[in-house]
């Protein structure tokens, strides 16, 4: 018999999550409180992921893939404790280091410069790590030239890149990625490539979600493939992705 000894990093044990979804249109703020007063607001509960179990162990390279909607950015979120589960459990052991909705530790009226600061202060790095690895960060985001420009005027794969760029500063003991690669151009792309395959190297557990096949193909070792919020397919790779392809 073949034994397994490798640490589990996630376990996610009859995992659900709702959400209520109001049922009619309001016009306004207003009709929505006199609604909500008179409890004539109704709402549908809207079953995001349904009853899901799986564990991720140290050093694997886990893929989730499946149509839009199937509940692959509500697993991340609630493996990286954004989101808290409506019914199951959630054990994560380490670090964990969360790309998943562009930006959402940036303020977008700041420079990148100054977002740097703020994204590294959310992530827990110190001002002295952050004056350390400051040049390291722009190099890798090759954002120099724009670095007092307010992110606004940022396109979405130049946030990407200092996201990414912040975030894989420090290693962590868990990589979320959630589809920001996609946006950066072909270049960029092959350089996180690079740097999550570093990473793997190292032992970080990576999870990522991509619509990219040919990416979670030549990064992940198990693929999970998800269908209305359900599991339809957990296993290696090439056999879960080539099932996925043919659906
Ligand atoms: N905060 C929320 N409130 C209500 N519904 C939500 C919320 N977040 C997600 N949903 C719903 O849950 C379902 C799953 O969403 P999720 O973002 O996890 O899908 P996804 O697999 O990441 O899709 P995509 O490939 O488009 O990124 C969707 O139907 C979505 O509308
Ligand atoms: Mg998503």
């Amino acid at each position: 018999m073949k034994v397994n000894n490798k640490k589990k990093v996630v376990q996610v044990e009859n995992v659900s999550m709702h959400f209520n979804m109001s049922s009619e249109k309001l016009d306004s703020l207003k009709e929505y409180f006199i609604k909500l007063l008179k409890r004539q607001l109704f709402f549908k509960k809207y079953v995001a992921i349904d009853n899901i179990s799986f564990s991720i162990e140290q050093g694997d390279v886990f893929g989730i893939v499946g149509l839009n909607g199937c509940g692959k950015s509500t697993t991340l979120k609630i493996i990286s404790g954004i989101l808290k589960p409506t019914m199951g459990s959630v054990v994560v052991s380490g670090s964990v280091a969360p790309l998943i909705e562009l930006g959402a530790g940036f303020d977008m009226e700041l420079t990148a410069r100054e977002n740097i600061y703020l994204n590294g202060a959310v992530l827990g790095y110190s001002k002295k790590l952050i004056d350390e690895k400051f040049d390291e960060i722009v190099e890798f985001s090759e954002m120099r030239e724009f670095l007092d420009v307010p992110m606004k005027n940022y396109s979405s794969g130049m946030v990407a890149r200092i996201a990414f760029a912040i975030a894989t500063i420090v290693q962590p003991d868990i990589l979320i990625v959630d589809e920001i690669l996609s946006v950066g151009d072909f270049h960029f792309q092959e350089k996180c490539n690079r740097r999550i395959e570093q990473m793997m190297k190292n032992g970080t557990t990576i999870v990522l979600v991509s619509h990219d096949i040919e990416q979670i193909q030549s990064l992940c070792n198990k693929v999970m493939w998800l269908e209305k919020g359900k599991i339809k397919m957990l296993g290696g790779v090439k056999e879960v992705c080539e099932s996925y392809k043919n659906s």
